[in-house]
């Protein structure tokens, strides 16, 4: 796993505060699959601040890009990032989308920056199937054309029915469960409230779901322990994964949810 510089080639802003960075990164974007995150040190920020993980959005020709939204301060000062600038990325981490083998329909779900893992995924699975986006508003629903392009039909949601159906993504994925005859497997990255919806719903269906964690990290290696995750083990016990390292990419039926608070 190197840490590398990356040089800044082109930084832009895309709708709903949401902006696109390319980089030049042969080290990470070569050996790069979808579902790994880069962990990035940000620019600015005092040198012992933390790295922030971003998903890897597109990895080819030496160059890998990510999609971000400003949410805090690590994005905020990121967001300020000058074209030609360097930064350190640790990188390709975590264990990445499984690449299935064709026999099952892949149905990807994914709102806000959670798309952006899924355009790389839709990019090399072997066979197409459906994307079903979700977000509060149109703002939100981000990649469309990406999906189109690689000839992935698109499904949107969005709560205040700016876009596509009214309400959450998950109506779209009920709707579609319920509408096929191919056996689908699910594919889904974005906040715990919707993967937690697709995986109940893949465990009462009986196909897998693949969900990617978001979960607040340090390390991002496995070393420090800030990112962990209650798992099933298959001698029916339980124990506690790094979202880091044996994730964040996990099936449905692994994840031990909190019981809401
Ligand atoms: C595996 C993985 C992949 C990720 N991929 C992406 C990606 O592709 N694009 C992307 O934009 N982000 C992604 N994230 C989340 C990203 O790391 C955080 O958005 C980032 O760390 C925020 O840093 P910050 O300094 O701006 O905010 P912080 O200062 O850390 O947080 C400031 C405030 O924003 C809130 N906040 C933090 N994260 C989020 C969030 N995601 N949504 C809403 N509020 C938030 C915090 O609760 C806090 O109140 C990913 C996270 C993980 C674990
Ligand atoms: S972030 Fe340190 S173990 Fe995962």
């Amino acid at each position: 796993m190197p840490i590398c510089d990356a040089i800044t080639l082109k930084h832009v802003p895309l709708t709903g505060g949401y902006r696109l960075l390319r980089l030049q990164a042969p080290a990470i974007a070569g050996p790069a699959r979808p579902g790994q995150f880069v962990h990035l040190r940000i620019p600015g920020l005092e040198p012992t601040a933390l790295r922030r993980p971003f998903s890897i959005y597109r990895a080819e020709a030496g160059e890998l890009s990510i999609l971000y939204k400003r949410v805090g301060r690590g994005t905020e000062m990121l967001a300020t990032l000058q074209e030609g600038t360097t930064v350190s990325l640790m990188g390709p981490l975590g264990n990445g989308f499984p690449l299935t083998d064709g026999t099952t329909k892949p149905v990807l779900i994914g709102g806000g920056y959670g798309v952006a893992p899924l355009v790389f995924l839709a990019s090399r699975l072997p066979r197409k199937g459906v994307i079903l986006m979700g977000g509060r508003s149109a703002g939100d629903l981000l990649c469309i054309e990406d999906f189109e392009a690689l000839g992935w039909p698109v499904e949107t949601a969005t709560e205040d029915g700016s876009r596509g159906t009214r309400g959450y993504v998950t109506a779209l994925l009920e709707r579609h469960l319920e509408s096929t005859d191919a056996a689908p497997e699910l594919f889904a990255c974005g906040p715990d409230g919707m993967l937690r919806a697709v995986g109940a719903r893949a465990i009462a269906t009986g196909c897998r779901a693949w969900l990617s964690l978001d979960h607040h990290m340090v390390c991002g290696i496995g070393a420090c322990l800030a990112c962990i995750q209650k798992v099933h083990t298959p001698g029916g016990g339980t124990r506690l994964a790094r979202v880091c390292k044996d994730g964040p990419v996990f099936e449905a039926r692994e994840i031990v949810w909190k019981e809401p608070s």
